[in-house]
């Protein structure tokens, strides 16, 4: 077989899940990859899941929270096309994260819950979507429940994220009353078969769709229901947009699924929806030389960039995880790329792939792909990789931590190991660090309280250092943007309140958003960022 990286890039869908905690996200991904033949019982995500967690200490709080903490991906083979599945953090602490893990998805499942619609989480992540012009698949889950009306579900799509909803299919009831769902485009019906025992998820074998004209339809539908269908069906075929393929990859429509996650109803359509609709890897602006280009997939250089690090996956080996989304040509194994910031080489010998069951070296990989490369700290969210090492991705951003705390270890002979760790995990992204420019404190950066959590948690479990988070008298973190001169001219009259980042980057600490706006509006030549990208 003869595959050109064009060929194999148009092949891919990699594409991430947003929603709402307990809308069913992790029910719907164990069913997506159910449905795409990847894994053969539901209940594999969450069983790897126990078996990983035991596996690594940190994720206690992952356990008991309930909450997913850790982002990363699954990558399955149906129907001729590659799936790049990229898990998202659940938990609103973690936007940063799921921000980043947004930049490397071409497309997006926005899962809702049928009984709840549009909650806050969803409207966050959709806003972070909307930002990366990332377009919107929606599945609309839990219909075996008693829902809202459909109408009034699609009306909230419409106004809260002004997006224009087009349904592929319409449902017939819900709760007890849910009977399946008419296919809009071919006319055929979905019956929704009721589970008779108490078996698994997996045993749910639902009916073959039929013509919904004719009699057979008797068998699901009494008239009634049939009557309301029909009507509801030409009420929503005749008042909303049909679909557009174009203005869905513009962001502008999104096509609406309905189904089951736990009972897989209706995910096989939307696993065919993603394959026929979701955008393949598109072009992606960079910097070469000082000029700005576009990397297409299928250019001869192989590049990608860094979007997640994961460290300690296995705690015996220390190993740390970095997450490249390839954007151009053949990677092969043992390939040499080249950062682009620092001018570091690296052989990439046992880049891995990430399969539902299991983890793979991976031989060869295409844009699209997501290849976890082991390191010992030398790559860093944000880092650009490419053969040639003169490529650099634009667009991960830091942003301004929401919360500052000031970091003391117990035991003060272990400062400079608090030092390390700190950096370490500043590095990762999971906190930022900021060193004041006088006095040896640190003080560390998180956009919400559960990061410092899992901070400490890992501090002591890493690093085995038993830490102390102190209130710091600062309420805000910005980033000095300017000429030179009157950057030196800001940080020597704010010398008690100036401290570097990792990168050693000035920034001004505030006491308050007031004084933020107060030093902004004296100082016009210089900017006050709320979010940096990496040089
Ligand atoms: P999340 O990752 O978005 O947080 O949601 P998750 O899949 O964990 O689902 C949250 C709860 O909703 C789970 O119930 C799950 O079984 C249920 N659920 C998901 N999809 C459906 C669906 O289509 N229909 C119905 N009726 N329920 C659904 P739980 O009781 O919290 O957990 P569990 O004990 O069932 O694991």
């Amino acid at each position: 077989m003869t595959t050109s990286p064009a060929a194999e890039a148009a092949r891919r869908r990699t594409f991430a899940i947003i929603s709402h905690p307990d809308a069913g996200k992790t029910t719907l991904t164990e069913n997506l990859l159910l449905a795409g033949g990847a894994i053969r019982a539901a209940g594999q995500v969450r069983a790897r899941g126990e078996n990983r967690r035991t596996r690594s200490d940190w994720m206690k709080i992952e356990r008991e929270r309930g909450i997913s903490v850790s982002a990363s991906v699954m990558t399955f083979d149906h129907d001729g096309l590659m799936f790049n599945l990229l898990d998202t953090p659940g938990h609103e602490d973690f936007s940063e994260d799921t921000y980043r893990t947004l930049t490397a998805a071409d497309a997006a499942v926005m899962v809702l819950d049928a009984a709840k619609g549009i909650e806050p989480q969803t409207l966050k992540l959709f806003e972070v979507c909307r930002l990366r012009d990332i377009p919107i698949v929606t599945f609309i889950n839990k219909m075996d429940r008693e829902a809202q009306d459909p109408f009034e579900l699609l009306d909230e799509i419409a106004s809260k994220l002004a997006l224009d909803p087009s349904p592929l299919y319409w449902p017939a009831g819900s709760g007890g009353r849910f009977k399946g769902m008419l296919d809009l485009r071919a006319d055929k019906f979905l019956p929704f078969a009721k589970r008779t025992g108490g078996g698994a998820a997996e045993d749910d074998g639902h009916p073959q769709a039929i013509a919904f004209k004719g009699n057979a339809i008797v068998s699901y539908l009494d008239p009634d229901e049939q009557e309301e269908l029909r009507d509801n069906a030409e009420l929503a075929q005749g008042g909303l947009k049909p679909f557009d393929p174009q203005s869905f990859l513009e962001g502008h429509m999104t096509p609406v699924f309905f189904g089951s996650a736990l009972r897989h109803f209706g995910v096989d359509q939307l696993l065919e929806g993603l394959g026929a609709y979701a955008p393949p890897p598109k072009a992606v602006a960079a910097v070469k030389g000082g000029e700005a280009i576009h990397v297409a997939p299928g250019d001869r250089e192989v590049s990608g960039f860094i979007f997640k690090i994961q460290a300690n996956m296995d705690p015996n080996h220390r190993d740390r995880i970095a997450f490249l989304r390839l954007t151009s040509g053949e990677f092969e194994r043992g390939m040499k790329l080249k950062v682009q910031n620092t001018g570091r080489q690296l052989s990439v010998n046992a880049p891995i792939m990430f399969f539902a069951s299991d983890r793979e070296l991976a031989e060869e990989a295409f844009a699209g792909d997501v290849i976890g490369i082991p390191n010992h700290g030398v790559l860093r969210v944000g880092d650009s990789l490419s053969e040639s090492g003169t490529l650099r991705f634009a667009g991960l951003p830091n942003f301004a931590p929401e919360i500052l705390q000031r970091v003391r270890v117990k035991d003060p002979l272990k400062a400079k190991h608090l030092k390390k760790a700190l950096e370490g995990l500043a590095e990762e992204g999971v906190t930022q660090l900021f060193r004041p420019m006088i006095g040896a404190d640190f003080i560390v950066g998180a956009v919400g309280p559960l990061q410092f959590e899992v901070m400490a948690d890992r501090l002591a479990n890493e690093y085995q250092l038993e830490v102390l988070f102190e209130p710091s008298p600062y309420a805000e973190a910005r980033w000095i943007v300017g000429d030179k001169a009157d950057l030196e001219d800001f940080q020597g009259k704010h010398r008690p309140q100036m401290a570097t980042d990792i990168d050693d980057q000035p920034v001004f600490l505030a006491k308050s958003s007031w004084e933020t706006g107060y030093v902004a509006e004296r100082y016009p030549k210089v900017a006050f960022e709320r979010s940096k990208e990496r040089a």
